[in-house]
């Protein structure tokens, strides 16, 4: 054989068994993606939504394991969100009937919405004209007042009865969103006072001195 050829092949054999050596020394882990070209391609270094990570400082992992979400500054509204700061007692139920005024105005359209609410969430209960005769109402260890025996409720104690619920009545603020409470209000207002109610303002109209003629 060509002495040549016979240096290529050994040169080889030498270069395959040092290869074999050094793949065979190290134990295979199957899930390691072993040598990986510029792994930030595979591996983000920015955080993804929801993840936990280990808090890095100066180049070293603390342990600290933190959640990529931050928690709100104190204080934060979510947006679209309202607070209602009266609270669920006896003096949050006279404090609310006192000071809370409903923000919308009684119009055709407020109206509308506010009846089709009811015609989902109260008249099983309430009844279809407010009297207290729905379906379910009957079978109430205490049927539900009539609407027409509530003329003189506060909006805003209706407002706060609403939200947390009352007696055998549940809450309704995690089902109706505070505009929808009151546009439930502005309908109960109507089944009350079908030809109107008399508001604050008409009393204070009529209150009011005359503007002093010049
Ligand atoms: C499971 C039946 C039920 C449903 C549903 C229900 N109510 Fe009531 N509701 C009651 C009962 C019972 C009471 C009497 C509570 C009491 O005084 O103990 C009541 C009381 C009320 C009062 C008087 C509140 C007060 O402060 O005295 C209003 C106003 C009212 N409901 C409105 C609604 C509206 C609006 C809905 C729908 C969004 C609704 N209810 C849904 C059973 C119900």
């Amino acid at each position: 054989m060509n002495r040549k050829i016979t240096k290529v092949i050994s040169l080889m054999a030498v270069f395959g068994c040092v290869a074999i050596a050094f793949t065979s020394c190290e134990k295979r882990d199957a899930n390691s993606p072993g040598v990986e070209f510029m792994p930030d391609m595979y591996r983000s270094p920015s955080l993804e939504s929801n993840m936990a990570y280990v808090k890095i400082e100066n180049g070293k992992e603390t342990g600290d394991t933190l959640q990529a979400n931050r928690m709100p500054v104190a204080g934060t509204i979510a947006r679209g969100y309202m607070p209602y700061t009266y609270p669920n007692t006896a003096e949050g139920y006279e404090a609310a009937g006192a000071n809370l005024h409903n923000p919308l105005e009684n119009n055709a359209a407020n109206l509308k919405e506010g009846e089709e609410l009811y015609g989902k969430f109260c008249v099983h209960c309430h009844g279809a004209g407010g009297e207290a005769d729905g379906l379910v109402a009957g079978k109430l260890p205490g049927p539900p007042p009539a609407y027409s025996t509530l003329k003189n409720l506060p909006e805003g104690k209706m407002f706060h009865t609403i939200t947390y619920g009352k007696g055998l009545m549940g809450a309704h603020a995690p089902l109706l969103s505070q505009e929808e409470r009151w546009k439930v209000v502005l309908y109960i207002h109507k089944l009350q006072f079908p030809n109107g109610k008399p508001t604050a303002s008409d009393s204070a109209a009529v209150a009011k001195p005359a503007a002093p003629v010049k």
